[in-house]
């Protein structure tokens, strides 16, 4: 029996009830039911152009459910746009996945497709399936086609970040920055380099929850629709054969996913979401796996921010399928996938390497993508992405100049009297998940302006906040405890000496333990700002960045946990 017909069998005036309201709404559905009642989450808002192709793939979805002989029903779901969303995106992604997983519970659902695109809005909807336990696909829009900037096709995000530092050191003209923002206004979609949006996308199809070659189609490509009647087909199918989350996503997958971050230079966002998608699902995750794990992994997609390519060129270049038979027995291959093949049968059938993506034996690197460190200043780990740092910095010992969160950092790196050489470690605080809270991608600090003009284009930086996955730089994020909890971060000082040593595993503050112990003494916990609704209960739940950030009452102490209790379905 479905479980849609818990609602809608019947003789009684409940049973009724539920059928006039799913007719009302235009759902073909009688009392005598087996025909499963597909959700299709819909995340397209005006307010975020990452997402607004989702709307032109609901046709196909309802299409290809329909043909399967199940019941398309759409509903609205919060969007979390990058772009405009502030303090930050980041701050609702629970809130996205606790409405999935509540809409589900609640509903007469039998298997859910998910919309999603822009950052947070994949993991979010990764979360809230995995808590949900029900059959689910997460259907993506793909990403926006490149941008012309004179004569240069350029990426979103990433290349704005560089115009602006060519901005800030007088490299750029007016006409030139104006020209600049028209053409990255080029079409909807999802960033196009491998920032957190596409590497999710692309981890979502390792962990089974995205068809296997789909998840990098970019926006408004001819396949997209195919991709969403498949889609549509295969989630019926899901629901017949009871295919949930936790038959498709183990250990294996997380261990695999995070291997593919590794030959994909994906953002480092993704290793907070793969923890908090392993709190849900009852699994372990340990912080050191990202590097040790990585360290096996060559990097093998030259797309930006590590390498120079785009997204719609893995795409052309056989996307995921391709990387996954390039990497081939690097990848644990029983793993299943969410068309119910397995990573060692895709491998079989994939593309061979070609263009952006590499073989084993012509990596861009090898050695992983990731370092993880900790020492006194983060005892609990920080993560580099030293695919994406300048090499000769990633082992450095510097004087700190240290910024008290983002309006503080922003004023003082255009002071021209900030003591402050290219040989400095900038450390922003106060900006981790309780600190914002949110814990903002404001970790990518800008060069202080006077240096930039001297030519310089990457320094240390230290801060518990995130970075976007179209940044770069060699940039220590998500320290943790963050200095809002009290952190060592909490108690570095201008003028410190700090030492960071990436292949060596260590984040260390140079200053003696008695110093330590008396600025420990002094330290006093900031005094909150007047908080309420969501900020004010996540800010009180929110856990650390090793752990996902996800709020500590949503995480499955074991895989027993992980699926929400039925509601008692009778009178509303
Ligand atoms: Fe939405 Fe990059 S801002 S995907």
């Amino acid at each position: 029996m479905l479980r849609s017909d818990t609602w809608i069998v019947g003789d009684d005036e409940t049973a009724i009830e539920h059928r006039v309201a799913l007719r009302s709404s235009g759902l073909e559905v009688d009392g005598e039911g087996g025909r499963p009642v597909i959700g299709i989450a819909n995340s397209a808002s005006e307010l975020n152009p990452c997402n607004l192709p989702l709307r032109d793939l609901l046709p196909a979805l309802r299409e290809g459910v329909r043909s399967a002989g199940g019941v398309p029903v759409e509903f609205p779901v919060i969007s979390l746009g990058e772009d405009l969303m502030k303090p930050s995106a980041m701050l609702y992604r629970n809130l996205l996945a606790i409405e999935i997983e509540e809409m589900l519970r609640s509903h007469p659902l039998d298997g859910i497709l998910l919309l999603a695109n822009c950052d947070k809005t994949v993991p979010g909807a990764l979360m809230g399936a995995a808590s949900a336990d029900l059959p689910a696909l997460v259907v993506t829009g793909g990403a926006r086609p490149p941008a012309s900037f004179r004569g240069r096709r350029i990426g979103t995000g990433t290349d704005l970040w560089r115009l602006w530092d060519e901005r800030r050191a007088h490299l750029l003209d007016d006409d030139a920055w104006h020209e600049a923002e028209d053409a990255l206004a080029c079409g909807l979609g999802a960033c196009n380099t491998m920032g957190t949006a596409s590497t999710m996308a692309v981890l979502a199809e390792i962990l089974g929850f995205v068809l296997p070659g789909t998840g990098t189609i970019p926006a408004g490509d001819d396949r997209a629709p195919l991709a969403g009647q498949a889609a549509g087909r295969r989630i019926v199918e899901m629901v017949r054969t009871g295919v949930r989350p936790s038959a498709v996503c183990d250990a294996a997958s997380l261990r695999n996913a995070l291997r593919v971050l590794n030959a994909i230079g994906g953002s480092t966002n993704a290793v907070i979401h793969l923890a908090a998608i392993a709190g849900r699902l009852g699994l372990a995750f340990e912080l050191d796996d990202v590097d040790r794990l990585g360290r096996q992994i060559p990097l093998l997609v030259d797309v930006e921010p590590s390498g120079k390519g785009l997204v719609q060129d893995f795409d052309a270049a056989g996307g995921v399928p391709t990387l996954v038979r390039s990497l081939g027995g690097l990848l644990e291959e029983a793993s299943l996938l969410a068309d119910g093949r397995s990573i060692g049968d895709l491998a079989g059938v994939a593309p061979e390497p070609n263009g952006v993506v590499r073989a084993v034996s012509d990596p861009l690197s090898s050695g992983g993508a990731f370092r993880v460190v900790r020492g006194s200043l983060a005892p609990d780990g920080a993560v580099v992405k030293s695919s994406a740092a300048s090499p000769e910095l990633l082992h450095h010992r510097g004087r700190a100049v240290v910024f008290h969160g983002y309006e503080d950092m922003r004023r003082r790196v255009e002071d021209r009297a900030l003591d402050v050489d290219e040989t400095s470690v900038l450390v922003l605080r106060g900006c981790g998940p309780v600190g914002t809270p949110g814990m903002p991608e404001w970790g990518m600090i800008p060069l202080p302006s006077k240096l930039l003009e001297k030519g310089v284009r990457d320094m240390v930086r230290i801060t518990d906040a995130r970075m976007s996955g179209t940044s770069f730089g060699t940039v220590f994020l998500h320290v943790a405890p963050e200095a809002a909890v009290g952190g060592p971060l909490a108690l570095v000082e201008d003028g410190d000496l700090v030492e960071v040593d990436a292949d060596g595993g260590r984040i260390d503050l140079l200053v003696d333990e008695v110093e330590l112990e008396r600025r420990r003494a002094a330290w006093r916990r900031p005094v909150p700002v007047h908080l309420r609704g969501w900020p004010a209960l996540y800010q009180a739940h929110v856990t650390q960045a090793p752990q996902g950030c996800d709020l500590d009452f949503l995480e499955a102490p074991s895989p027993e946990h992980r699926r929400f209790v039925e509601p008692v379905v009778g009178r509303s």
